[in-house]
């Protein structure tokens, strides 16, 4: 009844790990710890090995009696996926392979996969629902979508059972502030306003303040990661329960400008964060949140935690972690 977690060590799998064993549920990580932190598994049990390494991943899901996988591990930077695309093919689309080809060497079936809203590329309309068209705009992106679609295939071709998960805007950390995300090199906008607010970096980049929205800067959905810990742990029961495979937003369904964010970082932290306006960047879309009522009515899951909780979290961690895990 073990669940094979993934990149598990690393900033959205650790507080799933978290999450299940605090449920009961017996866990196994295994990461690379190319990006992993050990600190942040909190004694959970770590395989250091490769997704790509079929024979280990086999082994590892018989002698641990694994029957559930969730899938983290993947390589996440758009900038970098277009000028490295080889290797975001390799790791991302190619180890989903040798991962789904290791487990049902072991007869396991189930998977739970982290996707992403970047599948939609700009929406054409929000809030985005899971039958929008999916326009990957960057090879990042269009490792996500390929993954769901292979993992489709191995459906029908293997009965491979998937819940892809598409996340919209992860953040936040641990209420407690003890696990949340490294910001050594992160790109996401909270960290980097933490770190800005902190005098760790100079002042937030806001790349256009002239969109067509109500403070003119872009709208995004950002998802508390315990909420996203939480739909991967139903997902999981979904597919337990024997029910269909299927792809769903993870997203609040409420969309918050880059000042709302400035807003609630000063509100958490008494402090002004410091930023600049400067051009638009190609390529972002100006609003993209999520319409979350199939999650809702599949998985029975909704969103506990608003913008101002999510900013709370982020800053009680990283202004007691101003190194992150110090590894
Ligand atoms: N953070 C976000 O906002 C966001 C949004 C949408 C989707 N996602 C997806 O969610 C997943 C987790 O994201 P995260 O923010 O926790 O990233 P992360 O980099 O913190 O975690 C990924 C972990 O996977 C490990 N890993 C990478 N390649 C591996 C391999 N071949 N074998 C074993 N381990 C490997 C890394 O060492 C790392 O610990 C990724 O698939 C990412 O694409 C993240």
């Amino acid at each position: 009844m073990t669940i094979l977690v993934t990149g598990g060590a690393g900033y959205i799998g650790s507080h799933t790990v978290r999450m299940l064993r605090e449920q009961g549920k017996p866990v196994v990580v295994l990461d690379s710890m190319e990006f992993g932190h050990r600190a942040a598994l909190l004694g959970a049990e770590l395989v250091v090995g490769d997704i790509r390494d079929r024979a280990l991943v086999t082994d590892l899901c018989r002698s641990h009696g694994v029957t559930q996988v969730v899938h983290f591990a993947a390589y996440k930077n758009v900038g970098e996926s277009m000028l490295e695309p080889e290797k975001y093919w390799m790791n991302n689309v190619a180890g989903t392979v040798d991962l789904v080809e290791a487990m049902l060497a072991a007869d396991v079936r189930d998977i739970v996969f982290s996707s992403s809203c970047s599948v939609y590329g700009t929406p054409e309309s929000v809030p985005v629902h899971e039958d929008a068209p999916l326009h990957p705009e960057s090879v990042y992106a269009e490792s996500k979508a390929t993954v769901e679609r292979i993992l489709g295939w191995y459906g029908v071709t293997k009965g491979l059972n998937s819940v892809s998960l598409r996340y919209f805007n992860a953040a936040g950390a641990s209420i407690d502030a003890t696990i949340g995300e490294d910001w050594a090199l992160t790109l996401n906008l909270v960290p980097l306003v933490m770190k800005a607010t902190l005098g760790r970096r100079g002042p937030v980049q806001v790349f256009g303040n002239d969109y067509p929205t109500p403070d003119g800067t872009c709208i995004r959905d950002y998802i508390h990661v315990d909420d996203l810990a939480d739909a991967h742990i139903r997902a999981l029961d979904h597919l337990a329960n024997g029910r269909p495979s299927i792809a769903l937003n993870v997203g609040t369904g409420v969309g918050s400008s880059v000042l709302d964010v400035f807003t609630a970082t000063e509100h958490a932290s008494g402090m002004t964060v410091p930023y600049e306006i400067i051009d638009r960047r190609a390529g972002d879309p100006v609003s993209s949140f999520a319409d979350p009522s199939i999650v809702r009515s599949t998985l029975g899951w909704t969103a506990r935690y608003d913008l101002g909780k999510i900013v709370e979290s982020a800053w009680n961690w990283h202004s007691t972690h101003l190194d992150g895990y110090g590894d």
